[in-house]
C-alpha cells in the first residue's frame, strides 16, 4: 500500500456540524466536523450509492439522503440497518488552517 497525503480543504469550509465533499483522484469522499473534529470517509452509501455528503450530520452519525441509512463517521460502521456494513474511513491530519486526507491505495 501506498500512503498518500492530500490537502483537501481548509478548516473554515467544514464548520462544526457540517459535512463536505471533495474528490481525491476520482475516489470520492465526505468529510464531517464533529465538535471541532474532523473525521473522513468514504462518500457513498454501501446501499445503493447515494451520496453521504449531501445527507444529515447529527453528532458523529450521518444520514444517507436517499434511503436512510445510518453510519458513524468515526468508524464507518453502519448503525441502521444492516448492521455490520461499513465505509472505508481515513485519517485526518489538521496543520494550522488546512486539512489533509491520507489515502492508502493499493500498489501498481
Ligand atoms: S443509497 Fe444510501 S440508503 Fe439507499
Amino acid at each position: 500500500m501506498a500512503k498518500e497525503k492530500t490537502w483537501v480543504a481548509t478548516v473554515a469550509e467544514i464548520p462544526p456540524g457540517r459535512l463536505h465533499y471533495v474528490d481525491i483522484d476520482g475516489l470520492p469522499i465526505a468529510l464531517a466536523n464533529v465538535a471541532g473534529t474532523i473525521y473522513a470517509f468514504g462518500d457513498s452509501c454501501r446501499h445503493e450509492g447515494g451520496p453521504l455528503s449531501a445527507g444529515v450530520l447529527i453528532e458523529d452519525t450521518v444520514t444517507c439522503p436517499w434511503h436512510g441509512w445510518t453510519y458513524s463517521v468515526r468508524t464507518g460502521k453502519a448503525i441502521v440497518p444492516p448492521i455490520g456494513i461499513r465505509i472505508p474511513v481515513y485519517e485526518v491530519s489538521v496543520e494550522e488552517e488546512d486539512v489533509f486526507v491520507v489515502v492508502d491505495w493499493p500498489d501498481g
